[in-house]
């Protein structure tokens, strides 16, 4: 569904993704774990077109879409889910949700809304609040939601459970489970919470300094002593 080969990305001068490989199949959730400032968010955005490639491919299911404007890429099908959640503060959780469904059919609109209003019942419950008021498993519940809205195939999910208390994270990772199993769609997930993440996901990849040191499936990466030793046993998990 989706494969990069060799993509580069610089800010300025500065490489932040030296020549990455990776693909996702239909269907799959696939993790992508790693330091801070491992170059997550960046390959994210890179997908996106936010930050273009300089050099390197990105197929998206067998579209050329490295230097895809960003709405394009939406509209193609690949929703994005930033870091930090980025919703909207001053507009109504229902006003968020809507910003989602612009690129999306007008006449698909109740149905995705009543789509995202089952996964969380919190939002319907919350539908007119203030973006800013919601608490922080909310608002990720809300960017999950948004993101949902333009009907994506591929979703990508950038630090989801990023400052979570154990339990929302816990309902946050199950309703990313939902969404694959039930919904039949395919994420690729950033996280630091690499437990959580490998746990939940397909298949992984390891990403240092710009580069894929490793991959495997989550339950291999889980396993894997390096693994372990960096991400699972110390101060990251
Ligand atoms: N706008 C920017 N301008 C310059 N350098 C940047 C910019 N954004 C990111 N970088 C650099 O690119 C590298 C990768 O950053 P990125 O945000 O992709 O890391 P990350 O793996 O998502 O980290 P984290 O886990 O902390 O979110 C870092 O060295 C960072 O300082
Ligand atoms: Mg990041």
């Amino acid at each position: 569904m989706l494969r990069i080969e060799g993509v580069h990305t610089f800010y300025g001068a500065i490489e932040a993704l030296k020549g990455v490989d990776l693909h996702v199949e239909e269907g799959e959730i696939v993790a992508m774990i790693g330091a801070n400032g491992a170059g997550k968010s960046t390959l994210l955005m890179t997908i996106c077109g936010v930050t273009p490639a300089r050099r390197g491919q990105i197929v998206f299911d067998s579209n050329d879409i490295t230097a895809e404007r960003t709405d394009n890429i939406v509209r193609r099908g690949i929703a994005c889910s930033p870091e930090g959640r980025r919703i909207f503060p001053r507009m109504s959780v229902l006003e968020n949700l809507r910003m989602g469904a612009l690129t999306s059919d007008p006449a698909r609109y109740d149905d995705n809304l009543a789509t995202v209003f089952e996964l969380f019942p919190r939002l319907k419950e919350r539908e007119g609040q203030r973006g800013g008021t919601l608490s922080g498993g909310e608002q990720q519940m809300l960017a999950i939601g948004r993101a949902l809205m333009s009907e994506p195939t591929l979703l990508l999910l950038d630090e989801p459970s990023l400052g979570l208390a154990p339990l929302v994270v816990k309902q946050i990772f199950e309703a990313i489970h939902r969404i694959n199993s039930q919904r039949r769609m395919t994420v690729l997930l950033v996280e630091q919470n690499a437990h959580h993440a490998l746990r939940l996901a397909h298949r992984g990849y390891v990403m240092v300094t710009g580069q894929i040191t490793m991959t495997g499936t989550g339950r291999e990466l889980l396993e894997n002593p390096e693994v372990k030793a960096a991400y699972l046993e110390g101060g990251h998990a």
